[in-house]
């Protein structure tokens, strides 16, 4: 038994790797086993490489992991691509003999055949269940629990008819008997049931994006569906409506936030969700929000970019967008998801902070985070603290833009005679009247940034590991942090000094957090996943601090081993 194991499935698109992958990863969190997932696919509905990786353990997983043990190849491509991470000690399951492909001889590399195009195509007549019969292999395999997975099976072809869920069970049985009479297994991994923990659901980045904004309270959600952040509204449209809220499908990214500052203006809590190529499209209406002081919560889920770029791989590269785009002076917020836990509670924080100071607030995830499933503790919604916007409650003379010492002033909704104003995106006085002398912008503007000034001391202090005194310290922010914590526990396993701090609040930089950590270690580290160093820099800018940049742009997060590395190689 391997306590900590890692599964990589690579085939085509089309060929059902993600779903293949989807069902050993719940059968092994019903199995009571902590599961984090990693997928990557193409940006065609058929045709590429796309591949599923899920790691299994006991203990709670940080990262996706570095590689895998075992790697499943439905074809010569995922074959050709993976070959040369199949070490000694690893595992290859493959589609053969008399597949498209043969693989060499690989030295200590375990190789087991299980020839799933033929025994789908030729001995069920069902192509489409070449999947299901490397799932039987596998499960044979390995151990996952059959029953579960016939159960999964049933679950998930239910809607396509009986017949569909028959053929699939024969074939997840096939692959199991053809293990039983074909093949000797010599590898040691095996998956190991624990006692299933009762109170973790298992739910994906977008989705749990969603629970946040619904347990928050959002009551309208518009967007434009675009790769990978349409998943958000697929499960709010599931589920909004039960809460009396709505969700729209608008003809473009404008259009979405359009409605969205229309319902906030209209009293409700409001979101869009988005990825880089919306978020451009956006940006003027988020000044407009800013400047009309209306809350709204943007859910940005980062691809590569720029322009269409890479539609189902992830980036950390709109920080710079998201932080500093737009013409004019306006506050907003950026917050940067790192988990699935994350993506939960940090966009009810989203609506908190949007509803508190009257402004965007833009939550980042990216691709791989979107699309990962993971285990968590059942949210606690008793202990999860809900703000609300201020509302006028006097009765005569509102000032919607009162200037007051925190520079939040309170709001309105249309249909009260007292409470009247314009919305406006131009310069205006208190009482929303258009005004373009000196000291109303420069009056209005500092009232706006006010509001903000301070948001460092109200927000959670970023959480820190490691003591001071450490040769490095890794300043990290969004995904990257994963592999990065997981990195540090390596190096200081190894006795290296490491130390790192995980802000959650990205912008406004939380600059004396970021000072304070700097000060007490050698040298600070800023690993990215974008080709600027689009944190490192605002990190210069606001903290006066110069980190030494680790930046990737492959389209891939990091792995804990590529920070690992380049500790060692800072120290
Ligand atoms: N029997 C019957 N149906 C099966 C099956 C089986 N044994 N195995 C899989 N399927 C179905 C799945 O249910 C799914 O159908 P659905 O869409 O009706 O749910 C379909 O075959 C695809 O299988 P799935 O496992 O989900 O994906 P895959 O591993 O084959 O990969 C994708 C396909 C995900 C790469 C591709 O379809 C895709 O979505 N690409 C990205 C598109 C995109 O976002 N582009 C960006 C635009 S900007």
């Amino acid at each position: 038994m391997v306590n900590d194991l890692i599964i990589r499935i690579g085939g085509e698109g089309g060929e059902g790797v993600i779903s293949a992958g989807d069902m050993l990863a719940q059968a092994s969190s019903l199995a009571g086993l902590e599961v984090l997932t990693f997928r990557t696919f193409p940006a065609e509905i058929r045709g590429g490489y796309a591949m599923y990786q899920f790691r299994v353990s006991p203990e709670k997983i940080l990262s996706h992991g570095d590689t895998f043990n075992i790697f499943v190849a439905f074809n010569g491509e995922a074959y050709e691509v993976n070959k040369g991470l199949l070490k000694p000690g690893t595992v290859l399951v493959y589609d053969g003999p008399g597949g498209e492909f043969e693989p060499e001889p690989l030295e200590g590399v375990i190789q087991y055949p299980v020839p799933m195009t033929r025994i789908s195509k030729v001995e069920l007549m069902s192509p489409i269940s070449k999947n299901m019969v490397a799932l039987g292999a596998i499960v044979q395999l390995f151990s996952f629990p059959m029953e579960s997975l016939k159960d999964l099976v049933r679950r998930k072809f239910k809607k396509k008819g009986e017949s569909v869920v028959e053929i699939n069970l024969k074939a997840l049985e096939a692959g199991a008997e053809y293990v039983r009479a074909n093949i000797r297994k010599v590898d040691g991994f095996y998956v190991q049931p624990v006692k299933p923990e009762e109170d973790v659901i298992m739910i994906s980045g977008n989705e749990a994006i969603g629970l946040g904004a619904l347990v928050a309270g959002c009551k309208f959600f518009s967007c434009y569906p675009i790769t990978p952040a349409t998943e958000i509204a697929n499960w709010l449209s599931r589920h909004l409506p039960k809460a009396n809220g709505v969700v729209v499908q608008a003809e473009d990214e404008i259009a979405s936030l359009g409605q969205v500052i229309g319902a906030s203006f209209a009293g409700v809590k409001a979101m869009t969700g988005t990825s880089g190529p919306g978020l451009d499209l956006m940006i003027e209406l988020l000044g407009f929000a800013s400047m009309a002081e209306l809350p709204i919560v943007i859910a940005d889920v980062q691809r590569g970019g720029p322009s269409t770029g890479l539609p189902t791989k992830s980036e950390q590269s709109d920080l710079f967008l998201a932080a500093k785009g737009g013409h004019g002076d306006f506050p907003r917020i950026v917050l940067a998801a790192a988990t699935i836990e994350d993506c939960f509670y940090l966009t009810v924080e989203a609506f908190n902070l949007a509803e508190k100071y009257q402004l965007p607030v833009i939550l980042l995830s990216d691709g791989s985070l979107a699309f990962r499933t993971e285990k968590i503790k059942r949210p606690d919604l008793s202990k999860i603290k809900i703000i609300n916007r201020e509302i006028y409650s006097g009765n005569g003379g509102y000032q919607r833009y009162a200037v007051t010492e925190t520079g939040i002033s309170p709001m309105s909704v249309p249909g009260r005679s007292d409470g009247r104003y314009i919305a406006t995106g131009l310069e205006h006085s208190e009482t929303a009247a258009p005004r373009y002398s000196p000291d109303y912008h420069a009056k209005m503007t500092e009232k706006r940034f006010r509001k903000i000034a301070n948001l460092e001391d109200e927000f959670p202090a970023p959480e820190w590991e490691g003591n001071g005194n450490a040769d490095v310290g890794i300043i990290s922010w969004g995904l990257s942090q994963c592999a990065v914590r997981e990195a540090v526990k390596r190096c200081n396993e190894e006795g290296l000094k490491v130390s790192a701090i995980y802000p959650k609040l990205i912008y406004p930089v939380p600059v004396k957090a970021i000072r304070r950590f700097a000060s007490t270690v050698k040298k600070v580290l800023i690993p990215e996943v974008n080709y600027q160093g689009q944190f490192a820099e605002l990190v210069t800018a606001h903290a006066g601090i110069n980190p030494i940049r680790y930046d990737i742009y492959g389209g891939l997060p990091f792995t804990p081993g590529e920070i690992k590395e380049k500790i060692k190689e800072v120290i």
